[in-house]
């Protein structure tokens, strides 16, 4: 027993020391960029910091003295949503942060910002943001250098106008599912099924929202359509989760799925939302090498592609055959498809429907912005457009102009997001759907006023963190009341 203790002893003094000499050195080198620096305490690249500073927040920052707080704040995942502007406004819009694991530049300059997104060789991203994003083989993401220009040459195109048509139909289709859903009295089994007594009140916006994004990439970039009510496919033979599901599990879970073996996480002892965190873990490659066997089992090599990643594995093939001994082609390998299988879902997912789930619950707070874009809508409708793709979206101008307020956001230079115009045409299809027919409101309490009901829904959103991107704590809190208009 005195051995263990002696030992632990031993083991927690080693790292303070070392921690204390690393951030020395640290301190040092961030000194010679004359950039303001903040010292932290805490090392961002600590895996139980990873894993636990996130849940462990609410209670760090009751219990801790303000000072203390302050000082470890900047190093917990998602700090700058929730301090906003403080830090900068004390130290300046660039700084330093200095920690015992990296040093980590923060810029809230544009022109800086600009910059360094055109300089991507000398800022690559961050190794352990690799390690989650490459969870499944490399890809476009992970990519740096020649291996990046390669990737971008063959994925960047497969995200061009040819795709805009499907994105729009699959959007508005799904759109309109959810909104019968939740307007009409009907009561059925579906997973989203929290309709009150109340026509039109549900607390499932944010869920329906995000069934509308995974279900639109499934069938855009998979070819794995899926009506809205059927979230929750059912998996086939041998499995235990669908593609899809087991994606979603993974997204929304990609720190325990990317650090935790699989064998702690399927382990019989773990709650069954753990496990099945492993089983997609565990089954994802195995479907994605199914789902590409089955690609270039069933189509000839030059049928039409049907999807994205019957596209990317048709050019890819096609470069592989025309590739010679002596010339480097751009194919990618099996475990490249598969990573780049993946990156469609973490790169376009969550991003979309966070978006599309911020524009809903800020509509519901201000209607002005409601009627703003319905009349947008209604003038569209009335100049009797038909209905497709090519004649409404390029009309519905308010309705894009919702997305477009924030700093930077499909980023700079050669890496900019080449999924701008995928999820411009989503945001817009649903947009489209929704206010065309229909409106929201905030579903009021007992005895609350519009005012209040409206607060709560700005408190809801005030209280967000990013995990793939930023997204609300408490979704199942947004109360909204949507009716025919
Ligand atoms: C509202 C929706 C979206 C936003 C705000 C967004 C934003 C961004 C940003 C900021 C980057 C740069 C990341 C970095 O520099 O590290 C990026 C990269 C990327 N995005 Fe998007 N994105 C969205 C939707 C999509 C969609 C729908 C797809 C495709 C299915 C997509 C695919 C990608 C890919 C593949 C990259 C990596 C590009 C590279 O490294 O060359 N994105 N996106």
């Amino acid at each position: 027993m005195e051995i263990i203790s002696t030992l632990t002893l031993a083991i927690a003094a080693s790292y303070i020391i070392w921690s204390c000499i690393s951030l020395l050195q640290n301190y040092q080198k961030a000194r010679r960029s004359g950039f303001p620096i903040f010292v932290c305490p805490a090392n961002t690249n600590n895996l139980l910091w990873i894993l636990f500073s996130v849940t462990l927040r609410p209670v760090l920052s009751f219990y801790l003295p303000k000072a203390v707080y302050d000082r470890i704040q900047p190093a917990i995942y998602g700090w700058e949503f929730l301090a906003r502007y403080t830090v900068f406004d004390r130290l300046g819009p660039t700084f330093i942060l200095v920690t015992p694991g990296k040093n980590e530049l923060y810029v809230a300059e544009p022109e800086i910002a600009h910059s360094i997104l055109m300089r991507r060789n000398d800022f690559a991203h961050l190794p352990l943001a690799d390690r989650i994003i490459g969870i499944f083989g490399p890809n476009l993401i992970t990519a740096e250098g020649d291996e990046w220009s390669r990737l971008r040459k063959v994925i960047a195109p497969l995200l061009n106008e040819r795709i805009s048509r499907s994105v729009w139909d699959e959007s508005c289709q799904q759109a309109q599912e959810m909104l019968q859903h939740f307007t009409s009295r009907r009561k059925d089994s579906g997973a989203h099924d929290e309709q009150s007594a109340d026509l039109g009140e549900t607390r499932a916006t944010i869920e329906g929202v995000r069934s509308i994004a995974i279900n639109v990439i499934g069938s855009v970039a998979y070819g794995t359509p899926r009506s809205w009510h059927h979230r929750d496919a059912i998996a086939q033979e041998g499995f235990r989760l669908s593609y899809m599901d087991a994606i979603l599990a993974i997204v929304e879970n990609l720190v325990p799925a990317t650090f935790v073996p699989i064998t702690i996480l399927t382990s019989p002892v773990m709650p069954r939302s753990i496990q099945r965190i492993g089983f997609a873990v565990k089954e994802f490659p195995v479907h994605a090498k199914k789902l590409l066997d089955d690609e270039r089992n069933t189509s000839p090599a030059s049928g039409q592609a049907k999807n994205l990643m019957s596209t990317l594995v048709k050019v890819s093939d096609a470069e592989r055959h025309a590739t010679t001994a002596s010339s480097k082609g751009s194919y990618l390998s099996e475990h490249e498809l598969t990573g780049n299988m993946f990156q469609f879902t973490i790169a376009g997912f969550d991003t979309t429907a966070n978006t599309m789930c911020y524009a809903i619950t800020l509509l519901a707070a201000n209607p002005v912005w409601q009627i703003w874009i319905r009349d947008e809508i209604d003038q569209v409708v009335l100049h009797g457009q038909d209905g497709g793709y090519e004649n409404l979206y390029p009309q519905l101008k308010r309705c894009l102009a919702l997305m477009r307020t924030s700093f930077i956001p499909w980023s700079a230079g050669p890496r900019n997001c080449p999924g701008q115009k995928m999820a411009e045409v989503e945001f817009v299809a649903v947009m489209y759907t929704i206010f065309g027919k229909w409106k929201v409101e905030p579903a009021l309490g007992k005895g609350e006023s519009e005012l209040e009901a409206r607060q709560i829904l700005e408190a809801l959103m005030a209280d967000s963190q990013p995990r793939v991107t930023l997204q609300m704590n408490r979704p199942r809190e947004v109360k909204l009341r949507w009716q025919e208009r």
